[in-house]
């Protein structure tokens, strides 16, 4: 596994996803690539998986030297290879480095209805796209602890990645304690958290935190270098998004410099174990692998502005 911050690529408004505007995510790609990130995150559910093809081929930069990463949606989980294909179609591409199950959740394809798929039966088609390589590596995304002992228990080939958020909110030592015990890697997603989220009630800390800001001059960081090196020295692998070539280039430039014990420890008294992004719409399905909570709008989707 590389470890090598990522571009990612999905836009998100208040309400969710949506949709992406012709070149708006090839274009950063290619200078993502063009400013030495060599991992690229990518989904079936963000629409986007033939700019992201598009923009890799613009960037000069070798199909071999990529990283690519791509989701097996929810509503694809009944054929596992078929979706795969669709993928590679849509990238332009022959095979990717690693393939994830987005979720544990199914959903019925063209519907919004739950479907109930065993996420071992779904692992099964995983691992028949390694053995074809088509995908060099599989793993999985927001599986919680007792799903990823269940997984292993009843598979032979072994997660490489677990897909997560993390970042200054959300610690998830558990889930880091389990992952380091059984070598499986860590992607953070979400790096930033509820940093530049306004209205909200989500706890601290914002982008103006004074501790933050105080280790910005004293790094001679900024406030979002600081909060992703934090999690490089935690042992994950952030993957931020920007479709910005400004924010993209200092995103990156973080590897050069080292966060004290003490300024690390200090970074990690924030967490509170607040979940930016809540998928509330999906909680009573029987494989939805987070903490249940009251719902007051089972529309809202991410970014804590849930508890507005
Ligand atoms: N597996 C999953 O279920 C799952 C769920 C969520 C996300 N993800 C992955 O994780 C990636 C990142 O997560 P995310 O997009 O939710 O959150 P994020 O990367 O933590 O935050 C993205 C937001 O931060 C802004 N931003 C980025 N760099 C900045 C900087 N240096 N200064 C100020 N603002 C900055 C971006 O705006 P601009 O673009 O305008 O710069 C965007 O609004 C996604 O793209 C996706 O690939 C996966
Ligand atoms: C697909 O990629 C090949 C190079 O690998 C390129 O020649 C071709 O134009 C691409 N097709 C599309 C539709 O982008
Ligand atoms: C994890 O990897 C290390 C080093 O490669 C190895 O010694 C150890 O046995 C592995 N542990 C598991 C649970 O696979
Ligand atoms: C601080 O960082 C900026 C931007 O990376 C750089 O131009 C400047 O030389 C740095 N200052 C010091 C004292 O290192
Ligand atoms: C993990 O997911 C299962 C559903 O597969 C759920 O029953 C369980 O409560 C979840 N565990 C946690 C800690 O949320």
């Amino acid at each position: 596994m590389l470890l090598q911050i990522i571009l990612t690529t999905l836009i998100f408004n208040s309400k969710g996803q949506r949709e992406v505007q012709e070149g708006e995510v090839e274009l950063p790609v290619a200078w993502a690539l063009q400013a030495g990130y060599r991992m690229l995150d990518t989904a079936s559910a963000y629409n986007n998986e033939e700019q992201v093809g598009q923009g890799v081929r613009r960037s000069g930069v070798p199909r071999e030297d990529v990283f690519l990463v791509t989701k097996l949606g929810l509503h694809e989980q009944r054929d596992v290879l078929a979706a795969l294909k669709r993928s590679l179609a849509r990238l332009n591409m022959t095979y990717v480095d690693l393939y994830l199950i987005h979720n544990p959740v199914a959903i019925k394809e063209d519907t919004d209805e739950f479907d109930v798929i065993d996420y071992v039966d779904t692992w099964k088609g995983m691992e028949e796209t390694k053995r074809l390589g088509l995908a060099k590596s599989i793993g999985i995304s927001n599986f919680n602890i007792s799903q990823m002992e269940r997984l292993m228990a009843n598979s032979e080939i072994k997660p490489a990645v677990l897909q997560v958020e993390v970042n200054l909110n959300l610690a998830q030592n558990k889930i880091l304690e389990f992952t380091k015990a059984h070598n499986i890697s860590v992607m953070a997603y979400t790096p930033f958290g509820s940093l530049f989220l306004k209205n909200t009630n989500a706890p601290p800390p914002r982008v103006d935190n004074p501790i933050l800001v105080g280790l910005g001059f004293k790094y001679n960081k900024t406030v979002p270098q600081i909060a992703l090196r934090y999690l490089v020295q935690k042992g994950v692998i952030p993957i931020p998004k920007s479709i910005k070539k400004e924010r993209i280039e200092q995103n990156i430039d973080i590897f050069d410099f080292e966060l004290s014990d003490e300024d690390f420890d200090r970074l990690s008294e924030f967490n509170q174990d607040y979940r930016t992004v809540w998928p509330s719409f999906w909680q009573n399905h029987p494989y939805y692998p987070f903490e249940k909570k009251d719902v007051p709008d089972p529309d809202l989707f991410l970014t804590g502005l849930h508890e507005t």
